[in-house]
């Protein structure tokens, strides 16, 4: 659990530097762009994982009427996320650069770490409670 944690932070971090800077330097060249998928699949895993921590496969308890509106929102829009992030992987590699796709996956993107970033600010106890321990 403090592992997923821990890396859902730091991944989620780095994803959002990358994210901006691929949003401001369209063509940042092919190794940043590279380095974006690896955070991003990597990013999905872990999400997986955190997921798979709190519901032990019973994916439907995600979509049931416990669970709170803004997790639900997270779940689709990491989902469009990375489904329209792996379509512009494939225009992408098949040699256009920018598209529409490219586009609307950014902004989903973007605003999936915006909520993201509240999610995790919801429980920042969890990582300040540790950091005490430690010191
Ligand atoms: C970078 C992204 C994320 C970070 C840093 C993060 C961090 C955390 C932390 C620290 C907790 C409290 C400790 C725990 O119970 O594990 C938590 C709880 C939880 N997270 Fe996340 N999380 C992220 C993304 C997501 C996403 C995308 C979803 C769902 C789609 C999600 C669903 C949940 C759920 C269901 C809980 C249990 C508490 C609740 O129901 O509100 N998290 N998260
Ligand atoms: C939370 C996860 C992610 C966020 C926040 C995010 C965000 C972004 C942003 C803001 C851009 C710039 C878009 C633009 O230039 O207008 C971008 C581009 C890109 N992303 Fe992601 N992304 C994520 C995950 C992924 C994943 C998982 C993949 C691949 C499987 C991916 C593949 C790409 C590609 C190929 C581009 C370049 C597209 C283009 O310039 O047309 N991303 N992403």
């Amino acid at each position: 659990m403090k592992i997923c944690n821990l890396a859902l932070v730091c991944l989620g971090l780095l994803m959002l530097l990358s994210s901006i800077q691929l949003e401001i330097l369209h063509h940042a060249g092919d190794a940043w762009t590279w380095i974006h998928i690896i955070l991003g699949i990597f990013l999905s895993v872990i999400i997986a994982w955190h997921l798979l921590l709190h519901y032990k496969s019973r994916w439907q308890k995600l979509f049931s009427k416990q669970t709170k509106p803004k997790i639900k929102i997270m779940a689709v829009l990491i989902l469009l996320t990375l489904v329209t992030g792996l379509i512009a992987t494939a225009h992408w590699l098949a040699g256009y650069a920018h598209n529409a796709i490219g586009g609307i996956h950014g902004k989903l993107g973007f605003l999936f770490l915006i909520i993201a970033v509240t999610h995790c600010f919801r429980y920042r106890k969890f990582y300040m409670n540790k950091s005490k321990k430690h010191a």
